[in-house]
């Protein structure tokens, strides 16, 4: 988070707006003093905000449904965050994992509040014999039809290719409801070509063939899934940005990396900050800071294509070190080039 707000920061500094930041200690810490994530009134207290800018939570000892469902999951659902648009794309200097496709640029548009991670019917029986979970899936006409209209929406401005990840083939009755939608919301739009790939195959075709992928639209569990794995193909799932959009803009919309608080590695001072930052250029781009947006993704970009990265791009640079590059390209302006750098 400092890195990458660091980055805001100068970037605010130069191009003349005001950023105020109210940091809050919404962490593991606070549920361990205080027995709660966030205070009851937190939803309310973020809610005059332009953005919220989230840093991964989860500790090893605290259930997931403690850190997660005590505050990442209420801000995606108090505020209808129902999109996760997640994008991947091959920055230079980097290759493809699998493949030796050359370029990687996909947006996946997540429906982010319904389908699996309903909390309708979720429960565990137990204390008998033949104890069980259950959990129902909620897909809505209107849940997934926003969701297709956003990535067909996208889709357009893109250049007029969309698929939809799909299990309509086995026994997930809810999936060939989600084909029906998605294929009516589709005639709104003849000049889009629409696929409809079964999760599964797409998962493989991810991995061996990232360039024919464009706009996926994907369920809320499918879209979780294929983010890590196409941030992975193409580097590291320390680079993945995520925003939780709220399209009507009634309240404010949450921006975070795809990647999770990575104990195995915390406190090491190597983390890739890429993620952060991205996620941090999403948030300006959405506020109408386009210009200092781009400026951001260059900044890292240009750091990466000389050569200079973290441990999981295959580097030497610590979190800081690399941050520090970046602050140092972004305070350089946009002349300076790849190749003066080299
Ligand atoms: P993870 O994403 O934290 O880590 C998976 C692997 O990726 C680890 O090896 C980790 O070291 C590596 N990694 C992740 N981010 C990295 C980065 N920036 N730089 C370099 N390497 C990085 O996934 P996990 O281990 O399954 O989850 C850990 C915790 O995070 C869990 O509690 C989980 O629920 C939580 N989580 C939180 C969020 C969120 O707050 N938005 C998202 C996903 C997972
Ligand atoms: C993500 C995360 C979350 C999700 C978890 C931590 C609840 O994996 O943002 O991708 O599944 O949405
Ligand atoms: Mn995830």
């Amino acid at each position: 988070m400092p890195p990458a707000m660091e980055c805001i920061d100068l970037l605010a500094a130069r191009h003349g707006f005001d950023v105020t930041w109210r940091e809050r200690d919404w962490n593991s810490e606070r549920y361990l003093r205080d027995g709660a994530m966030m205070p009851s009134d937190g939803i309310e207290q973020m809610a005059d905000g332009d953005g919220v800018f989230l840093g991964a939570v989860g500790s090893p000892g605290i259930p997931d449904d403690v850190t997660l469902w005590g505050l990442l999951i209420p801000i995606r659902r108090e505020f209808m965050q129902y999109i996760n648009l997640r994008p991947t794309r091959l920055l230079n200097g980097l290759s493809a994992r699998a493949s030796e496709a050359d370029s990687i640029d996909i947006m996946v548009v997540r429906e982010n509040v319904e389908g699996e991670y309903s909390e309708i019917g979720g429960r565990v029986y137990r204390g008998r014999p033949d104890e069980l979970a259950i959990q129902e899936a909620i897909f809505t006409r209107r849940g997934v039809e926003r969701a297709a209209r956003f990535a067909f929406e996208l889709a357009v401005r893109r250049g007029g290719r969309l698929i939809s990840a799909t299990k309509s083939n086995g026994i997930i009755h809810s999936m060939p409801f989600w084909d029906e939608v998605v294929n009516d919301v589709a005639e709104e739009y003849p000049k889009i070509e629409v696929e409809s790939v079964l999760i599964d195959a797409l998962a493989a075709r991810g991995v061996l063939r990232p360039d024919s992928l464009d706009v996926i639209v994907a369920s809320n569990l499918f879209g979780d899934i294929l983010s890590d794995l196409l941030s992975a193909v193409a580097g590291s799932i320390g680079i993945a940005p995520s925003a939780n959009l709220n399209p009507e803009r009634e309240f404010p919309s949450l921006f975070e990396p795809v990647h999770g608080s990575a104990p195995d590695i915390a406190g090491l001072g190597v983390a890739n900050p890429v993620g952060q930052m991205w996620a941090g250029a999403m948030m300006l781009d959405h506020l109408g800071r386009g210009d200092a947006a781009r400026e951001l993704t260059d900044a890292f970009e240009r750091v990466i294509a000389a050569g200079h990265t973290t441990r999981d791009l295959g580097g030497t640079l610590g979190t800081r070190e690399f941050s520090d590059a970046v602050l140092e390209q972004l305070n350089k302006g946009s002349e300076f080039t790849i190749s003066e750098r080299r």
